[in-house]
């Protein structure tokens, strides 16, 4: 099999190479297309595992920059509901295929895919999304996903237009008021307390603590709530190349990554590198204060403003987790050979992040007023009071005690 992969690009759709998959098998190479090649701001979409050199890349599962903007967990439950279903008549086998079967028009990042010049961008869209007025639909129909009692309809809906993005939650493509594209992202039965509250919360104290954090919104229906973001990969009908931190990093499946590599990714190939760096280790301490330990390296990404140089994007998919529940995640590391998450090890590290002492330890001040403000900031999104106490030991815990040690407060 092989792909035409075309990116958005300074108004325009260009073709950037070749992408040959073997079958069924996960083995793919890559090529970059000679009139990519002689543009002068050809750049590469993968920086790490697609270097901008003419002839065949290789590899033995699907590049990273690729695979982003392909279905995470969620999205492949859909995608194989709908095969079951007969929805959807090609049963997909290699990553390529389940990447091929989402939604042009929502697809995250700038890449886009067809089998010749003749075809239509791969998976041929409406080109409408559900506005946010369908939510309640949404809602149900993600409901019936859950219960496994969803009908081909509802398949059709979630797939269609409001295609699956990445990740692992449910959630849905969506229109804004304002013509912007958004996220929605539902509840599951089994939640243990209401996530996107937490969500809501998290963004909202980041972006008190200095972080830049994506647009968002908590709408409530039906008594239950849902977290509504705004795509930061989209300008009008611009579309920004994205890339995760994984793929900056070139890290395969399963590996962790640390903050201390995701800097030197941005010394290499950042943009504003002392900004970003300084940006990062904001995130850091944040997440280490506010318990966010969801901050696996898909969690953290990328855009593309200038060719082959990339910037953080804003901060998406934070989430406290209490105590209790903290067992299953595995917290994104201080540096490579450190595990341990304090605030000593954050301070000791600050150096790999271009910051000197007072530096860090007067960002380390901004995050902690932020987090420990949790519960008033909570009360102004009109959190419920049960849902705030069951987020408590997110943001009450040995680190605060530590950091106001460090701090002499
Ligand atoms: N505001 C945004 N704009 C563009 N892309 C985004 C935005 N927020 C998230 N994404 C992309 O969508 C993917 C899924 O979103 P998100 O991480 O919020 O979902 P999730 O299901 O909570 O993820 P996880 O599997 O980490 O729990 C992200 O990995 C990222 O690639
Ligand atoms: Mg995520």
């Amino acid at each position: 099999m092989s792909i035409e992969v075309h990116i958005n690009w300074l108004s325009g759709t260009h073709l950037v190479g070749r992408l040959h998959a073997a079958d069924r098998s996960p083995s793919v190479s890559f090529e970059y297309a000679p009139e990519w090649l002689q543009r002068d701001d050809a750049f590469a979409i993968d920086p790490t595992s697609l270097p901008l050199q003419r002839g065949l890349h290789h590899a033995t599962t699907l590049f990273g920059a690729i695979q982003d903007c392909g279905p995470d967990r969620w999205g492949r439950v859909l995608i194989e509901r709908a095969v079951r279903k007969k929805v959807l008549t090609q049963k997909p086998y290699r990553d390529i295929d389940y990447v091929l079967a989402l939604d042009d028009a929502s697809r995250i990042g700038a890449l886009r895919f067809r089998t010749d010049a003749k075809s239509s961008f791969l998976a041929p869209t409406s080109g409408k999304l559900p506005p946010l007025v369908r939510l309640n639909e949404l809602l149900s129909a993600t409901d019936a996903i859950h219960s496994e009692t969803e009908t081909a309809q509802d398949l059709r809906f979630l797939l269609g237009a409001g295609s699956p993005v990445g990740g692992a939650r449910p959630k849905a493509a969506v229109a804004l008021a304002n013509g912007q594209l958004g996220i929605a992202k539902f509840p599951k039965p089994d939640d243990p307390r209401d996530i996107a509250a937490g969500e809501i919360l998290a963004l909202t104290l980041a972006t008190k603590a200095g972080i830049q954090v994506a647009e968002h919104q908590r709408v409530i229906l039906a008594g239950q709530s849902i977290a509504v973001i705004t795509r930061f990969d989209r300008a009008g009908k611009e579309r920004t190349p994205f890339i995760s931190a994984s793929s900056l990093l070139g890290l395969a499946e399963g590996d962790l990554g640390a903050y201390t590599m995701l800097a030197d990714g941005i010394r290499q190939f950042g943009r504003d590198v002392p900004g970003d760096l300084q940006e990062l280790w904001r995130r850091l301490v944040f997440s280490l204060l506010a318990s966010n330990y969801d901050d696996h390296m898909r969690n953290h990404g990328f855009l593309m403003h200038e060719p082959g140089r990339w910037s953080l994007s804003p901060a998406y998919d934070l989430n406290p987790v209490p105590e209790m529940d903290r067992a299953d995640t595995n917290k994104t590391a201080i540096t490579e050979d450190n595990g341990e998450s304090s605030i000593l090890g954050a301070l000791a590290a600050a150096g790999r992040f271009g910051l000197r002492a007072a530096e860090s330890k007067k960002i380390l001040n901004e995050v902690f007023t932020a987090v420990t403000g949790w519960r008033n900031s909570g009360r102004q999104l009109r959190i419920k009071a049960s849902t705030l106490d069951a987020y408590a030991s997110a943001f009450e815990h040995p680190l605060i005690d530590e950091t106001e040690s460090v701090l002499n407060k």
